[in-house]
């Protein structure tokens, strides 16, 4: 079945996003400033663990292999969030950063267990869904915890004197080169009105 198939591949992918996440929490738990930001990372970490193995589960009943995508997108957020890493900022304007990556994370998971879900519920595979619906539920309360925790943090950095900028990395550069080439695209169209 079409669908099916459909379903199997955004699983994948969202398993491959769940490892890769594995692999960047401690990244952001240990680059994090706040200790509330921190323990959140860290304790998420742990539940991402559990969907991992959730969505092992999933794919048992499924009957197919987990492994066989990866997911390229989360790869663009996590790298997102490596570069709010890098950042010179000091204190709670460095964590104001890791902020919006995380919440871009959470964001990201929950769009793909939303679709997941809808496309297992349609099927007919309740089991499935209701497993797929214990990872989504973790991740909206990871994203309401963030905002809790980053509220505190955000009204911190804004009493924070601005910091001196260093010269750019070529990292940044090529970005910056990049931002202007999407702009002259974007250009003509934005000219034209929808029909
Ligand atoms: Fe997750
Ligand atoms: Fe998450």
């Amino acid at each position: 079945m079409a669908l099916k198939e459909v379903l199997i591949d955004e699983l994948r992918d969202m398993y491959s996003a769940e490892n890769q996440l594995v692999k960047a929490l401690p990244k952001l738990a240990k680059g994090a400033k706040d200790p509330a930001l921190k323990t959140l990372f860290t304790s998420h970490l742990d539940e991402t663990k559990e969907q991992v193995n959730r969505l092992k589960q999933v794919f048992e009943i499924l009957e197919e292999k987990p492994t066989g995508e990866h997911c390229n997108g989360m790869e663009g957020v996590i790298e997102e969030g490596a570069d709010a890493l890098e950042k010179d900022e000091e204190g709670a304007s460095f964590d104001s950063g890791i902020i919006g990556a995380a919440l871009r994370t959470e964001h990201y998971e929950i769009a793909g267990y939303t679709a997941t879900i809808a496309i297992a519920k349609v099927l007919g595979l309740s089991d499935v869904a209701a497993l797929l619906n214990e990872n989504l539920k973790e991740e909206q309360s990871a994203s309401n915890k963030i905002l809790t925790v980053g509220q505190t943090i955000l009204e911190e950095a804004s009493g924070e004197p601005e910091t001196e900028k260093g010269p750019k990395s070529s990292k940044e550069k090529s970005s910056a080169k990049k931002s202007k080439e999407d702009e002259k695209k974007a250009a003509p169209d934005l000219k034209k009105r929808s029909a």
